[in-house]
């Protein structure tokens, strides 16, 4: 399976930080894996103009259910496909704390984003009361059956198991942890799904310095990368642990 090495700028960026995607493009013009890097919804559109005719894949960090209408600050899947988008991250778990979605709400979601055409990045994953309390597993299955859209398009679908005691933490799982989760991954969209070919990306605190050992393991094909996507340099030491281990 080709590789997925992603990118989520979260809240961070403005127009001068289209240098870094300049800088990435010269450090991974072709890489053998793919890259996307979703931006705020401010430097959709900017980016998308750099990238176009590049390798380099821009996406959204959320979308709303809804085509249109009265809903004040929010963005609509068609809206990110006009920016240039063909991703959008959802259901991170900062989306989840911060503006209390449900799964059934995730659900809705990928449902109108693949609708849209856009390829649809589900984040699940444990907190750290969930983890020690022997729970990871059985939440990470939840969020999985419950986010998941019955008329979901595999084709269309990555998954990114992100811990949320990982993100931005410099805290990452064992390699062991890592397998665990995602072979049970693996197993549970294989029955849900009957397809074995669902990207499966880990996600939080990945950075160069770890990022071979986590690409190493079996059901690992990328990740999604947030504090150390913002650097050119440090989002090219990922692309290359990538390409490395493919
Ligand atoms: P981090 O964030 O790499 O800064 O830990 C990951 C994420 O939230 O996607």
């Amino acid at each position: 399976m080709r590789g997925l090495a992603a990118g989520n700028w979260k809240m961070n960026g403005t127009g001068e930080s289209l240098s870094e995607i300049k800088a990435l493009l010269d450090a991974a013009p072709s890489p053998e894996c793919d890259i996307l890097i979703c931006p705020p919804a401010t430097l959709l559109s900017r980016m998308a103009a750099l990238a176009e005719g590049t390798v380099l894949k821009i996406g959204g960090q959320d979308c709303h259910a809804a085509g249109s209408g009265a809903h004040t600050g929010d963005i609509s899947a068609a809206m990110l496909v006009d920016a240039g988008a063909s991703h959008v991250i959802l259901g991170h778990s900062e989306r989840r704390a911060n503006h209390g979605e449900t799964d059934a709400q995730v659900a809705e979601k990928i449902t109108a984003a693949q609708a849209a055409g856009l390829t649809t990045i589900l984040c699940v994953g444990e907190t750290e009361a969930e983890r020690d309390a022997g729970r990871a597993l059985e939440v990470i299955g939840g969020q999985i059956d419950s986010s998941l859209p019955d008329d979901v398009d595999a084709a269309r679908l990555v998954v990114a198991y992100e811990p949320v005691w990982a993100i931005g933490t410099g805290r990452t799982p064992t390699p062991d942890q890592i397998s665990e989760v995602h072979d049970a991954l693996r197993a549970r969209l294989s029955d849900r799904l009957g397809t074995g070919q669902i990207r499966l990306l880990y996600g939080g605190s990945v950075k160069p310095s770890n990022a071979a050992e986590i690409f190493a393991l079996h059901n690992v094909n990328g990740a999604l990368v947030g504090g150390a996507s913002l650097k050119a340099d440090d989002f090219a030491g990922i692309i290359a642990a990538l390409e490395a281990a493919s």
